[in-house]
């Protein structure tokens, strides 16, 4: 695999420099710590599906910037698809890069917001956000996520089981094969706990 780690590593780390400071202002549930699994997520799942760690990653620190600009859970990756470009910019990004980038972030929402993700890249962060809602940690944060939106457990269940129920005989649950062998073993233990709640 042809990685240039180094560009990569130096202008991620430009980019967190320039937006950090911001990301740090989302709730609690999309924020800081959901933000670097995600990240970490990608790395593992990109690497098996050859994805562009350059685009993917900085794809990944910012694809839910849009929660500052009035974004909503069920709406904010196309407003995050446009307000990430300042940041890009000034971290150095080259404009065949950023809309790369901007379409990664767009189609992260895909069952919100229905834009498909056409690139390798834009899959491999559906799953890498996918896998941080279902993972061991998620149960803790989603009980934050109940407080912010002002949710009760049972709403949280019914909404969260249905549309994972249906994601899952859609075909629609994952968009790699290395985000299906991490999100299977996964998604029964959280429907069975879920369910339990509804
Ligand atoms: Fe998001
Ligand atoms: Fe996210």
């Amino acid at each position: 695999m042809n990685f240039d780690y180094a560009s990569i590593g130096s202008r991620l780390e430009e980019l967190v420099k320039v937006s950090r400071q911001d990301l740090e202002k989302i709730p609690e549930s999309h924020g800081w710590p959901h933000i670097s699994d995600v990240m970490g997520y990608c790395v593992k799942i990109g690497k098996e599906e050859g994805a562009d760690l350059s685009i993917l990653l900085a794809a990944a620190l910012l694809h839910d910037v849009g929660f500052l600009y009035g974004g909503k859970s069920r709406y904010h990756s196309k407003i995050g698809g446009e307000e990430c470009v300042p940041y890009l910019e000034k971290a150095g990004y080259e404009s065949h890069e950023i809309k790369r980038i901007q379409h990664c972030i767009k189609a992260h929402n895909v069952r919100y917001e229905g834009i498909e993700p056409e690139t390798i890249e834009a899959k491999v962060l559906i799953d890498a956000d996918t896998l941080d809602k279902i993972d061991e940690g998620s149960y803790e944060r989603a009980y934050k996520y109940m407080e912010e939106y002002k949710m009760s457990e049972q709403e949280f269940a019914r909404g969260r089981v249905e549309s994972r129920e249906r994601l899952l005989k859609e075909g629609k649950l994952w968009y790699t094969e290395t985000g299906r062998k991490l999100i299977e073993p996964l998604i029964k233990k959280y429907l069975k706990y879920w369910k339990n709640k509804m």
